[in-house]
């Protein structure tokens, strides 16, 4: 299937794999570039540019394809090195950055002096006509269902797609809640050129997590997912866990008088406990509702093979019924 999004990053299907922290290993990358997606490295969990560097040369040894790296911008007092991190890019030959958080406008210039193209993540219209605005090149539009940080405006993608599509020239990808090719046909159908996806591919034989993170995803259905930091303005879609039952009861107790220090022991320094050691209740970690529609781990070829057959199957059938 051919897109505005496939001919702009040189892919064969129309998915992307979403920067997931202590997920977008260099094996994650190649094995959803392999398929014949787009495979995104997080530059935030490699943290420096020389470990970026490495993780993006291992990411070539394992695939030829091209695959994206993910830059993070988070609102902190000490940020990493986004400079050093986006010369890594630059050199290791990256041809795809997908940004997310805040603003991307600065580090902007060196990458599109290098021929790099920007697919910046937005969870509002307002915030993806500003990147189009500032010369991102592409958006991932992240509706209010999906895991990790879903904004504060809470508006779902059955709204969010048509009205970015409306409002839009660049081309933008859905992203939140997408699983199958269902989540495909209907994306295209309201203006997206492609898929985004960061829960599903958690649940493939490939990710390079702990047995029980895919296990965890397998059992939750669409009701297990929980908003945390909403009083931080900062807020974050998990699975439900104790420790995220004990992170909602502080907020209700302390009310707008939390900080983030009243909640560092469930949120901080938790994303190797659980993706790499399988300790579940170590804290909160990111996961879409989209786990209700996740009931296997399959290879990320058969993940990609099957939603794209399912796809055309789903617009062949539409074409006959048309005709009928
Ligand atoms: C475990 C996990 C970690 C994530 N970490 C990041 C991250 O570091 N940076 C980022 O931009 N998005 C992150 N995301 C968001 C994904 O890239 C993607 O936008 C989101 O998962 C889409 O929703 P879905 O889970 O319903 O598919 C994360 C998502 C998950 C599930």
């Amino acid at each position: 299937m051919k897109t505005a999004i496939t001919e702009m990053f040189g892919i064969e299907h129309p998915i992307i794999q979403g920067g997931m922290h202590y997920v977008g290993f260099a094996e994650m990358a190649a094995a959803v570039s392999n398929a014949g997606g787009l495979g995104i490295i997080t530059g935030l969990t490699q943290g420096t540019p020389e470990k970026l560097a490495n993780e993006i040369a291992r990411c070539k040894d394992m695939t030829d394809k091209p695959f994206g790296v993910n830059l993070t911008i988070l609102p902190t007092l000490t940020p990493p090195d986004y400079p050093g991190l986006v010369k890594a890019v630059i050199e290791g030959g990256v041809k795809v950055v997908e940004t997310a958080g805040r603003n991307p406008v600065d580090l902007l210039p060196p990458l599109k002096d290098a021929g790099i193209k920007v697919i910046h993540k937005c969870t509002s219209v307002r915030h993806s006509l500003k990147a189009q605005d500032i010369g991102c090149d592409a958006v991932s539009v992240d509706g209010f269902e999906c895991g990790g940080h879903p904004g504060e405006d809470d508006v779902p993608n059955f709204i969010l797609l048509p009205r970015a599509a409306d409002e839009l020239e660049i081309p933008f990808v859905s992203s939140g809640g997408m699983a199958d090719g269902r989540s495909l046909v209907a994306s295209l159908a309201m203006g997206a050129q492609g898929m985004n996806m960061g829960t599903r591919f958690i649940a493939t034989k490939e990710a390079p997590v702990h047995e029980n993170v895919k296990q965890a995803i397998l059992a939750a259905t669409e009701l297990d997912t929980r908003l945390v930091m909403r009083p931080l303005r900062n807020t974050e879609r998990v699975l439900n866990n104790a420790a995220v039952e004990r992170l909602i009861l502080k907020e209700k107790e302390l009310g707008d008088a939390i900080t983030i220090q009243d909640i560092l022991p469930e949120v901080a320094g938790v994303y190797p406990k659980i993706m790499t050691e399988g300790t579940m209740d170590a804290g909160a970690w990111s996961c879409g509702m989209v786990a209700g529609l996740i009931h296997d781990i399959p290879t990320c070829k058969e993940l990609i093979d099957r939603i794209m057959l399912q796809a055309e199957e789903i617009i062949a059938r539409m074409q006959a019924q048309a005709r009928a």
